[in-house]
């Protein structure tokens, strides 16, 4: 009797280990309760937990010895080469880009900037290699970044929460960055630019350089995501005021088409899409009529560009807010 109760007794007790160590070893397996869920701690750990994980920080830097990424600056302190974790250096750093730039940094804009902009400055011995990590595929939100930001500084800097908050002038400018490159669907401003002087500046300026045919875009974020795209992938349907297409035909039959840039008893002065600007005598002319139907800008700009390229210069000019600069 009492050995038959012992036996039930234990094997209820065997069964209870097993199930409790089936539950500790799912929890371990599936990172336990460090797995992030939606919103995320503007906090070292909150940080941390980005940086192993959905950053990818860790598939190319390692801190000290953890992790096992080699081809990227170790961000902790490690060997001759690193002798300072991120939070020291960046301050070390940022006496250099105070130099180099003229504009007073703290670590912590040398730490946003290496973030924001990576070519702003290259760890010597690397290439521009960094992920734009604000930017598909990684798509950090601002608040993933500032996570991010607390916990680099936590490697042995001091950790500064109020500053993060609000701002130097520095670090604002690459957050508006990073908010506009958010808002674009999350483009890659620094290949924008490229692409804009590839594409786009023969026509448009920005902050004084660039070509006149079209309008000047340094302002252009004022419109709006949505107006910019539907500018690109659509011009005829939205002439901007003092651009639309006009037609000269003269007294030959010679027809010269652009946008008029002067009208007056003299005659017409038309600028082609090349920005070659014609003057036509008033006595050569015979009738100079509207063109609603054509915008000088091309209608296959989108097809030139990838998709990544078209979302890239929507970011850039969502940047675009200063004033207008014409001299
Ligand atoms: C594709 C690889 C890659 C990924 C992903 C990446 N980085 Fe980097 N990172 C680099 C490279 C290469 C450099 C050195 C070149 C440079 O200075 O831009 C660098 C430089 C840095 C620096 C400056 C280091 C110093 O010594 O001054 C910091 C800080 C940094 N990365 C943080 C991060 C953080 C945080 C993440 C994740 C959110 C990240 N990186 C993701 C490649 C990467
Ligand atoms: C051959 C000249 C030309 C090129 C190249 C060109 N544009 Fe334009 N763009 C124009 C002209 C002309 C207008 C004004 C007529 C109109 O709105 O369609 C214009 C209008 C715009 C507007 C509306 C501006 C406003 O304030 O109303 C945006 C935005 C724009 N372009 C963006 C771009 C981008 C981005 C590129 C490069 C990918 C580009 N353009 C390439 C000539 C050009």
């Amino acid at each position: 009797m009492t050995s038959a109760l012992s036996k039930v007794l234990l094997f209820l007790l065997t069964c209870l280990a097993t199930y409790m160590w089936i539950g500790y070893t799912i929890t371990e397996l599936t990172g336990g309760e460090k797995i992030a869920t939606g919103k995320v701690e503007i906090t070292p750990e909150g940080g941390e937990t980005i940086f192993w994980g959905k950053g990818r920080c860790y598939t190319c830097h390692s801190l000290g010895g953890e992790g096992s990424a080699v081809r990227c600056p170790n961000l902790g302190q490690f060997g001759d080469r690193f002798e300072l974790p991120i939070g020291a250096r960046a301050v070390e750093r940022a006496k250099e880009r105070s130099e180099e730039t003229g504009r007073q940094y703290t670590g912590l804009d040398y730490l946003v900037e290496s973030l924001a902009k990576p070519d702003a400055y290259i760890v010597e011995g690397y290439k521009n290699e960094m992920a734009i990590v604000y930017a598909p595929p990684i798509s950090l939100s601002l608040d993933e970044i500032k996570a991010v930001l607390i916990y680099l500084q936590s490697q042995g800097g001091d950790m500064d929460m109020a500053t993060i908050e609000n701002p130097s002038e520095v670090t604002k400018e690459y957050f508006d960055r990073i908010l506009a490159a958010t808002a674009a669907g999350g483009g890659d401003p620094g290949n924008g630019e490229v692409v804009f002087e590839d594409y786009c500046v023969e026509c448009h300026r920005i902050a004084g350089n660039g070509g006149e045919v079209g309008p000047d875009l340094s302002n252009i974020s004022v419109k709006g995501q949505r107006f910019i795209s539907d500018s690109v992938t659509a011009p005829t349907g939205l002439i901007s005021e003092g651009f639309e297409t006009w037609d000269v035909i003269q007294h030959d039959g010679r027809r010269i088409s652009g946008i008029k840039k002067q009208d007056d008893s003299d005659g017409v002065a038309i600028m082609r899409e090349t920005g070659e600007l014609i003057s036509i005598a008033r006595s050569d002319i015979k009738e100079v009529v509207a063109d609603e139907s054509k915008s000088l800008m091309p209608d296959d700009l989108t097809e030139a560009l990838t998709i990544k390229d078209f979302q890239d210069v929507q970011a850039f000019l969502m940047m675009q807010k200063q004033e207008s600069s014409e001299e």
